[in-house]
């Protein structure tokens, strides 16, 4: 190969990346743009007491894990197969709701999570409805199974 072309090829690849880069500079805040980089709390969690699983309208999914110590949440993970938004959705909302109440935790919005991420575009504020909408569903499972639990105790 001629060594001008990798040089050029090489110049490309850099542009295209600073050119990317600087996009998602403009769209997205530093900290989506930390979360989505290095996802906290990414992964199952053997013996969940809590699991919530939804399909947003976009078709990604997300679920949710939580682990109990009394009422709060000790620890809580998630797994996606959405785009570097819902990332950073998930790993923001896992790290707000580590130390949480389950109480407390039913009123976390969609809107929390925008604020706590310093904003998101237009475009991906339903990543942070998905995130949201799959904690309640762990929650609604939760309450599901706990009434179940006391239907057999009457
Ligand atoms: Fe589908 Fe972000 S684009 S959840």
């Amino acid at each position: 190969m001629n060594p001008d072309e990798s040089t050029d090829f090489d110049r490309l690849v850099r542009e295209l990346q600073q050119e990317i880069a600087r996009r998602e500079q403009e769209l997205y805040s530093e900290t989506v743009l930390r979360e989505a980089r290095n996802p906290q709390n990414m992964g199952s969690l053997p013996d969940a007491d809590l699991y919530g699983a939804v399909r947003g309208w976009c078709g990604d999914s997300m679920e949710i894990y939580m682990r109990l110590n009394g009422g709060a949440i000790e620890e809580v993970s998630f797994t996606t197969d959405g785009c570097g938004a819902t990332l950073a959705c998930g790993s923001m909302l896992t790290q707000m709701l580590t130390g949480m109440t389950l109480a407390d935790a039913e009123w976390v919005l969609p809107e929390d999570l925008v604020q706590a991420l310093d904003g998101l575009p237009e475009e991906n504020m339903h990543c942070a409805g998905l995130a949201v909408s799959t904690l309640h569903n762990a929650l609604f499972n939760w309450h599901v199974a706990e009434m179940e639990q006391q239907g057999e105790e009457d």
